[in-house]
């Protein structure tokens, strides 16, 4: 008898655990942004006098780990692939592929991100774009400090969610 209720008060603890994780996890993402892909247009083929327009767009931004992208469009889909396959609008093989018309892309490292349109013919006329994310470094020490007294509250969370635990 003893042994099935330490058995769940083992589960208890894992339970808790675990939203003490997903809390954190929250937590993590305070600071991170969502980006629409083409402000009013969306994710359309751009027309032909500005055929470099989801570039241009792009290198306005300044995206971090962590923020999301949102694709919005209408009969197309997009396309996560290699520098290589960007440059020669190459769709047979990306590493990402969506077409639900609303595709929100995590940015979940630093580099470079290269998306392609997967329908024919729109990437040759532009529908693409490279996206450059930051690493975290010394220029985001504002936002570095606040991450980090987030992660100390965070700390605190757990040490509560501990004492709670031995406590019952
Ligand atoms: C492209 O053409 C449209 C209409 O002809 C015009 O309003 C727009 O300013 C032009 N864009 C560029 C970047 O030249
Ligand atoms: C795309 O890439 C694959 C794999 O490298 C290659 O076999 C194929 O010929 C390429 N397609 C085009 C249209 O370049």
């Amino acid at each position: 008898m003893a042994s099935k209720s330490s058995l769940i008060s083992k589960q208890r603890f894992l339970l808790k655990l675990i939203t003490t994780f997903c809390f954190l996890q929250f937590l993590r993402c305070v600071y991170c942004s969502e980006f629409e892909v083409g402000e009013r247009r969306g994710w359309v083929v751009p027309p032909a006098n500005d055929t470099q327009m989801h570039n241009e767009w792009a290198s306005k931004m300044r995206f971090k780990v962590g923020d999301t992208i949102r694709f919005k469009y209408k009969k197309d889909s997009v396309m996560e692939v290699n520098q290589k396959d960007y440059k020669e609008c190459n769709s047979t093989r990306p590493n990402f592929f969506s077409n639900t018309g609303n595709t929100i892309y995590s940015l979940d490292r630093s580099g470079f991100f290269y998306f392609i349109s997967g329908a024919t013919g729109h990437c040759e006329k532009g529908q693409r774009m490279i996206v450059w994310v930051m690493a975290q470094d010394a220029s985001h020490r504002t936002s570095h400090a606040s991450n980090n007294a987030f992660f100390s509250y965070g700390l605190l969370v757990i040490i509560f969610a501990f004492q709670f635990i031995y406590l019952h």
